[in-house]
């Protein structure tokens, strides 16, 4: 496999930072999320895709014991001592990810250098929903590891250190979808996730598929507040249907139990057993090369979020709209959290690039101006890249 292209740059910009070259450089993917939308930690079934924009991180232990932290988006490097303990805030917030991957090996009994120097370079739209802090982890921990002589640990337990790292010491109560597809992502596949497990499986994407992204740059403040909202509600949800997890029920059962539900929690558990059940039927449907009825479920996914679950935003609903009219387009969906990030549209060879071009323009006077929009396509999962001329190594 050839590296992706910035795994140079980030050695040559490691180099430029620290007057070394590194001793490891390690890669993950952004992601985005199919369709399973607030059902991984309810219980359910999530699809998503490791896509090819990357986050790349160069690293080498220092003698000073310090951590030097760089990233190519920051304003100022980072340089503690030691563990600073509380969180970073401000221009130096973005370093709360490589220490809380940091602080997790060792919770997780694996080897880290104590001090450190790293650089960071990504691709990566932040911000977006496409999962750059899942990315950020894996990265750093692949990175860290190998500057401490350590193998990668497989996929699956990586995704657990990142999801801990995210939820222990950011502060993120996710669940596994965005380090779980990050970790375990192959080209031209879609990972499945049943988050009871978590169990990992890969499910083909027909060869015709073609995946944009749409992403208005809305700035999305009170996304974890809201996020940690949306989870109280499934909770109690949950509590008051006597079922341990949402996705313990089938859409049919909760239409039977729904009635004693307060309004609020019944919209967000219907969303959510029937989102589970999308996940199920657009497996099937994919198992049987159907893109248009993926596309459908895409779009009703989208709706139920929109109505029920309450997590889109007028500009997202927009693109929706717009996209749905467009000649190749199969469905389209917003991606990931809600509350402001991207939209992701399932299309055929019949949407193009300037197709895309024309409709990211009629968003010219929305608010953030024109979308940016790309396409994407299923990668490879998170990895230690070798040195020049080397590829990224396989993990199984
Ligand atoms: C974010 C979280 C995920 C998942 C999605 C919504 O991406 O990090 O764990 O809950 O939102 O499906």
């Amino acid at each position: 496999m050839t590296p992706p292209a910035a795994a140079p740059d980030v050695a040559v910009l490691f180099q430029a930072v620290f007057g070394a070259a590194p001793q490891a450089v390690a890669c993950a993917p952004g992601r985005v999320e199919f369709i399973g939308n607030h059902t991984d930690y309810n219980g359910g079934a999530v699809l998503g895709a490791a896509i090819d924009r990357h986050v790349w991180v160069a690293a080498a232990a220092n003698r000073s014991g310090r951590m030097r932290l760089h990233s190519a988006a920051a304003a100022r490097p980072v340089d503690l001592a030691a563990d600073p303990g509380a969180p970073l805030a401000g221009p130096d917030a973005w370093a709360n990810y490589p220490l809380a991957v940091w602080r997790s090996l060792a919770e997780f009994g694996l080897p880290r250098p104590e001090g450190f120097d790293l650089t960071v370079v990504s691709d990566l739209p932040a911000g977006a929903g496409l999962s750059s802090s899942a990315a950020l982890e894996l990265a750093v921990a692949l990175a860290l590891l190998r500057v401490a002589g350590a193998e990668p640990p497989a996929p699956e337990r990586l995704a657990a250190l990142a999801r801990h790292a995210e939820n222990v010491h950011v502060g993120m109560p996710c669940g596994i979808l965005d380090q779980g597809t990050c970790a375990c992502g192959r080209a031209g596949q879609l990972v499945h996730i049943d988050c009871r497990g978590p169990h990992f499986t890969r499910v083909p994407l027909p060869a015709s598929a073609r995946l944009w992204i749409f992403n208005p740059r809305e700035r999305h403040s009170l996304v974890d507040g809201r996020y940690a909202e949306r989870r109280r509600e499934c909770e109690e949800a949950a509590r008051r249907l006597g079922v341990a997890a949402l996705a313990d029920l089938t859409p049919e059962a909760f239409a039977r139990r729904a009635a004693g539900l307060p309004a609020v929690p019944a919209r967000r558990a219907r969303h959510v057993v029937e989102e589970h059940a999308r996940v199920g039927a657009v497996v099937a449907a994919l198992r049987r090369g159907d893109l248009v009825a993926t596309g459908r479920l895409l779009t009703a996914s989208h709706r139920s979020s929109q109505r029920l679950f309450e997590n889109s935003t007028p500009l997202l609903d927009a693109l929706v709209d717009r996209l749905e009219s467009r000649s190749g387009v199969l469905g389209a969906r917003l991606t990931g959290g809600g509350f402001g990030g991207a939209v992701l549209a399932l299309a055929d060879e019949r949407f193009t690039a300037a197709a895309a071009r024309a409709l990211a323009a009629e968003f010219a006077d929305r608010p953030g101006g024109v979308p940016e929009f790309m396409p994407l396509r299923a990668a490879d999962g998170a990895g230690v890249v070798d040195g020049a001329g080397g590829g990224r190594e396989e993990r199984r």
